[in-house]
């Protein structure tokens, strides 16, 4: 039988609540599915931090290097504030996402119909959407150079050479080819030369999918349109610090944060996370919402081993938990018939997928 090897990074906060979730999840779509699958749990974040006096210690990227796969949480908390940067929980994940060189980073934004009322949006407006966000991970400003905090003074550099652009851009427009056939490129060309070269790049790219319309945005303009009619997107494609801005508003569409999943790839191992945080505010509470890590994992199944049947289990599991009325807290206010616990929601799910 087929064996499947999952680095577990569960992190801070409300990480290790919905991880477990995801793991019951998973454990109940591999039961006589024809493959197997094994953890190994490794630490990053601030609770690594706390055990090792690093956020991302060598024992982490080592197992994760021999996986074939990453399920990650969320790592992060006011604890480890106060730090110097390289030491903060964030930068474990930033270090790991670079070594592993996950240059791609995917956000698939869909809104469940029972929820079109949860979200900030008029219901028309966010009725059938489904869009994705492609963002570039492992460059721009987030790791340009040079960069100094000095007392009066601090810069960084926003830097993309050509080559990181062209691989970002292919993985979208592949994208787009099983999907909508629309690219939207988002950059700031107006002002910014990266975001020239970002342009002339992506046009270049563009060339190899003549089946695919592109468009261009600036990203204040697309800040706004996603707000106003989302519906015009198809996939999205942008840059490291537009793309994490760009997201987070996107979720909103959905109704809450706590739904989306993502994946990020491009070197040999994938790393599968939801898109939020790890919401110390509510942590342990068992009130955080597990759905966006379950359905990370139903990517880490389709995408990282081709298990289609086992990922679209979990995703009509996740549907039908939410078109019979069951809720979160964060959703409690929206169509529900009951009101569940982090814990509940994940074996509800579970026992669905059992069975679908
Ligand atoms: C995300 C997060 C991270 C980012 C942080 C935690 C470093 O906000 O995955 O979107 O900015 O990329
Ligand atoms: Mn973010």
């Amino acid at each position: 039988m087929k064996t499947y090897k999952i680095a577990v990074i569960k992190g801070d906060g409300i990480g290790p609540e919905i991880v477990d979730e995801a793991i019951k999840v998973l454990d109940a779509v591999s039961t006589n599915a024809g493959f197997n699958l094994v953890y190994e749990e490794v630490l990053m974040g601030g609770c690594a931090y706390d055990v090792y006096g690093e956020p991302l210690p060598k024992e982490t990227i080592e197992v994760c290097m021999h996986c074939d796969a990453i399920l990650f949480g969320a790592i992060g908390g006011e604890k480890w504030d106060n730090l110097p940067r390289d030491k903060r929980p964030e930068s474990g994940l930033l270090k790991l996402r670079s070594t592993l060189e996950l240059f791609a980073n995917f956000r698939p934004v869909k809104v469940y119909d029972e929820l079109v009322d949860a979200s900030s949006l008029k219901p028309a407006i966010v009725e059938g959407v489904d869009l994705l966000v492609v963002r570039e991970l492992t460059g721009g400003i987030y790791f340009g150079e040079p960069r100094e905090k000095e007392e009066k003074k601090a810069y960084n550099t926003m830097v993309y050479t050509k080559s990181e652009i062209v691989r970002i851009a292919k993985m979208a427009f592949e994208a787009a080819m099983v999907r909508g056939k629309k690219v939207c490129s988002i950059d700031k060309a107006n002002v910014l030369e990266v975001s020239q070269l970002w342009r002339e790049v992506v046009e270049e790219v563009a060339k190899d999918y003549p089946e695919v319309s592109l468009s261009h945005m600036y990203v204040d303009n697309a800040a706004m349109q996603l707000v106003r009619d989302p519906k015009q997107f198809d996939v999205i494609l942008t840059g490291n610090i537009f793309g994490d801005i760009l997201s987070d508003e996107a979720s909103q569409i959905s109704g809450s944060i706590g739904l989306l999943p993502s994946s990020s790839v491009g070197g040999k191992v994938g790393l599968y996370e939801p898109i939020h945080g790890s919401a110390p505010d509510i942590a342990g509470q068992g009130i955080a919402n597990p759905i966006a890590t379950i359905s990370s994992a139903s990517m880490m199944l389709r995408f990282a081993f081709g298990e289609i049947d086992a990922a679209d289990k979990i995703d009509n599991a996740v549907s039908l938990f939410l078109k019979e009325g069951y809720r979160t807290k964060d959703l409690s206010s929206f169509g529900a018939k009951e009101i569940c616990s982090t814990q509940e929601a994940g074996s509800i799910i579970a026992d669905k997928v059992s069975k679908l």
